[in-house]
C-alpha cells in the first residue's frame, strides 16, 4: 500500500502543485512532503487543509511604514478570499521600505527588496501570490520580483491616506507638506503653524493622498492589468479597500488553476497602456524609472524617443495634485481608474490580459458607464493638453533626462541662465541659504552627484530648494538640473535624471559656475553652451573617479547599478535577453 506522501499520488490538487511546490530537497519526494506537511501541522493544520492551491500572500507590515498600517487588515480579508475560493493563504514577510525611515534613500533599497520578493516567492511553495504593497518603492519591487519569479501574481495596494484639515484648509501629504515648509522658509508662517499643520499632513495610514509615486504606481499597476479592476483608487481605511483585498485573494486562486502566470499579463500591450496611464495621470517621473525596471525584467527596452512621442499625443486628464487640484479620495469617488481608462479608451490596448484572465476592454465594458464629475476630465478638455513627462536631449544629457512640464513654470520652459553648481548634497546644505549665495532669479541650479552611484540610490533630492534669500523675495520656482528624482508630490520647473550621471563622468560633472545652460521643452533640449573641446579639456583636468565600496550591499549596489534608462535595476537582475522595445 502507498503512502499519501508518495510523489505518484498527485490528487486532490485541482491541477495545481500545492505544498508539493518545488519538493527537491532530498532526492526523496515523498519524505520531503511527509517532512513539510509534518512541520506544517505543528501550525494546526489539517490534510483537509493542506491538499489545495496554495496562496502566498507577501505582507509587508512595518512599524517603520505606517503607509502599510493596514497591512493585517487586509490579510486578513485575502486570506477570507482565498479561502471562500477554495484555496490555502500563507502569508509570509518581506521587507518593508517606507520613504522617510529609509536611509540614506528608499530607492537604496528597492532592488533588494525585488530581490527578495523574488526569491522567496520562488522559494517557499505557492501556486500564486498576492503581493501587498504600497509605499513608493515597495510596488515597483514587488512588480520587479514577481515578473522574475514568473508564477500568476496580483498585486493589492495598500490604499492612500485621507486627506486633513488645516485652519479650514484640505492638506494632504505631501504636496501641501512641500507647500507649508516653503511658506515657511520664505517666512510666511510662524514656527508654531509648523507644528499645527504636522498633525494634519497625515490624516490616517496609507499612501500619500496626491499623485505621488505611490498613488502612480498603484494606477500603473491597474493599467498593467496587475490588479483587480478598479483595485487602485481606494483609500486605505474604507470598506472598498478590504472588499479589493477580499477579491484579490480569491481572484489568486482562479489564477493558480487557470495557470494565468506574470508573462501573460506583463506584455508590450500592457506596458503601454501603463504608459499611457502614467503620461494621461501627470504621474510621477519616477514611474518611468520603476516601469523601465519592471519592462527590463521581461526583457522590454523602454525607448525614451518614443515614450515622449506618445506624449505629445496623450493628454492630461486627472485633476490631481501636484499637476492639479484633487486628492486620491476624489478620485476614488469618481469612478477611480475605470473612470479614466474609459476616456482613454481610444488609445489603450484593449487586448491586453488582466489577472482576471479577461482582457483589458471586457473590463471596460463590464464596468459599465460613467457619472457627471470633476476629477477626471475628457480627452477633449484636459487639464493640460499633452503628457505629464517630456522626455528632453542635449550634450548635457546624451542619455536622456526628463521634466515634469504639468508640474512646472509655463513661464520657465524656454529659459536661457547661469549656472550656479552645487557638487553634492552636502554642498548645496551649507550654501543654498547663505546671504553670500551669488543667485538670481534667471540662473540654473544645478546639483550633481545625486545619481545612480553618486549619493548613492538616485535619492529625490532633485527637487532644490529656493535659495532662502530669493525664496523671501518670493521667488516661487526656478529652473533645476540634476542626475537626481523628486517626489511624485513635488512641483517646478525641474530638470532630472539626467542620464549619464556625473558620478560617473557625464557632461554634468563638468559643469562650472557661471556656464549657459539652455532649456527648452517645446525643442525637447537641455544644453550646455561649452564646446566639447572645452568640455574634454574640463575631463582631462579633473577626471572623475566613479564611487565605491569595500562590502556589503553597498559593494553589489554600486557594482551593478544601472543608469536612469536602464531603470536603476541591478545589471544581473535584469532578463537575460532582449525581446523588444515598448513602447513599440
Ligand atoms: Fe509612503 Fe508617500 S511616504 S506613500
Ligand atoms: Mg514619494
Amino acid at each position: 500500500q502507498k503512502s499519501p506522501f508518495d510523489p505518484e499520488d498527485a490528487a486532490g490538487n485541482a491541477g495545481t502543485a500545492g505544498l508539493r511546490k518545488g519538493l527537491t530537497s532530498y532526492g526523496d519526494q515523498g519524505f520531503s512532503l511527509f517532512l513539510r506537511k509534518a512541520f506544517i501541522k505543528g501550525a494546526g493544520y489539517t490534510d483537509a487543509a493542506l491538499d489545495r492551491p496554495v496562496i502566498g500572500i507577501a505582507g509587508t507590515g512595518s512599524a517603520y511604514n505606517p503607509c502599510h498600517g493596514n497591512a493585517l487588515q487586509l490579510i486578513e480579508a485575502v486570506k477570507r478570499g482565498v479561502m471562500l475560493a477554495g484555496g490555502l493563504p500563507m502569508e509570509f514577510p518581506t521587507i518593508s521600505v517606507h520613504e522617510s525611515f529609509a536611509s540614506p534613500t528608499s530607492m537604496y533599497l528597492r532592488n533588494l527588496m525585488a530581490m527578495d520578493t523574488e526569491e522567496m516567492v520562488r522559494a517557499q511553495p505557492m501556486d500564486a501570490v498576492v503581493l501587498i504593497g504600497g509605499c513608493d518603492k515597495t510596488v515597483p519591487a514587488q512588480l520587479m520580483g514577481a515578473a522574475s519569479a514568473g508564477l500568476p501574481a496580483i498585486q493589492l495596494v495598500t490604499g492612500s491616506m485621507l486627506t486633513g484639515s488645516h485652519r479650514g484648509e484640505r492638506v494632504g501629504a505631501c504636496t501641501d507638506c512641500r507647500r507649508y515648509w516653503a511658506k515657511y522658509r520664505a517666512g510666511e508662517i510662524e514656527a508654531e503653524e509648523t507644528v499645527d499643520v504636522n498633525n494634519q499632513l497625515v490624516a490616517s495610514v496609507g499612501t500619500c493622498s496626491v499623485m505621488g509615486t505611490a498613488s502612480t504606481m498603484a494606477c500603473i499597476a491597474e493599467a498593467l492589468g496587475m490588479t483587480v479592476p478598479g483595485g487602485a483608487s481606494p483609500p486605505a481605511v474604507t470598506a472598498d479597500r478590504i472588499r479589493i483585498a477580499e477579491q484579490s485573494g480569491a481572484q489568486a486562486v482562479q489564477m493558480a488553476r487557470d495557470g494565468l502566470t506574470i508573462d501573460k499579463v506583463l506584455t508590450p500591450e500592457a506596458f503601454e497602456n501603463a504608459m499611457r496611464v502614467l503620461l494621461a495621470i501627470g504621474g510621477s517621473t519616477n514611474g518611468i524609472v520603476h516601469l523601465t525596471a519592471i519592462a527590463g525584467r521581461m526583457g522590454l527596452d523602454v525607448d525614451l524617443a518614443a515614450l515622449d512621442r506618445m506624449g505629445r499625443e496623450t493628454p492630461v486628464l486627472l485633476d490631481l495634485k501636484p499637476s492639479g487640484q484633487h486628492y486620491m479620495e476624489d478620485f476614488h469617488r469618481a469612478g477611480g481608474m475605470p473612470a479614466l481608462l474609459r476616456e482613454l479608451k481610444p488609445l489603450l490596448q484593449l487586448n491586453a490580459l488582466t489577472v482576471t484572465g479577461r482582457t483589458l476592454g471586457e473590463e471596460l465594458e463590464r464596468a459599465g458607464a460613467g457619472f457627471a464629475q470633476d476629477v477626471v476630465r475628457t480627452i477633449a478638455d484636459p487639464i493640460y493638453p499633452q503628457g505629464g513627462i517630456a522626455v528632453l536631449r542635449g550634450n548635457l544629457a546624451p542619455g536622456g533626462a526628463i521634466i515634469k512640464q504639468s508640474a512646472a513654470d509655463p513661464a520657465l520652459m524656454e529659459h536661457e541662465g547661469r549656472a550656479v553648481v552645487f557638487e553634492n548634497v552636502g554642498d548645496l546644505a551649507r550654501r543654498i541659504d547663505s546671504d553670500a549665495l551669488d543667485v538670481t532669479p534667471q540662473d540654473v541650479l544645478v546639483l550633481k552627484n545625486i545619481g545612480p552611484k553618486g549619493a548613492p540610490g538616485m535619492p529625490e533630492a532633485g527637487y532644490l530648494p529656493i535659495p532662502r534669500k530669493l525664496a523671501r523675495a518670493g521667488v516661487k520656482d526656478m529652473v533645476r538640473i540634476s542626475d537626481g528624482r523628486m517626489s511624485g508630490t513635488a512641483f517646478g520647473t525641474i530638470v532630472l535624471h539626467v542620464t549619464p550621471e556625473s558620478a560617473m563622468g557625464g557632461s554634468l560633472a563638468h559643469v562650472r559656475n557661471g556656464d549657459r545652460i539652455r532649456l527648452s521643452v517645446s525643442k525637447r533640449e537641455i544644453a550646455l553652451l561649452v564646446s566639447d573641446d572645452e568640455l574634454a579639456r574640463r575631463a582631462s583636468e579633473s577626471p572623475v573617479v566613479a564611487p565605491s565600496a569595500e562590502r556589503g550591499y553597498r559593494k553589489l549596489f554600486l557594482q551593478t547599478v544601472t543608469q536612469a534608462d536602464r531603470g536603476v535595476d541591478f545589471d544581473f537582475l535584469r532578463a537575460p535577453r532582449t525581446i523588444g522595445k515598448v513602447p513599440r
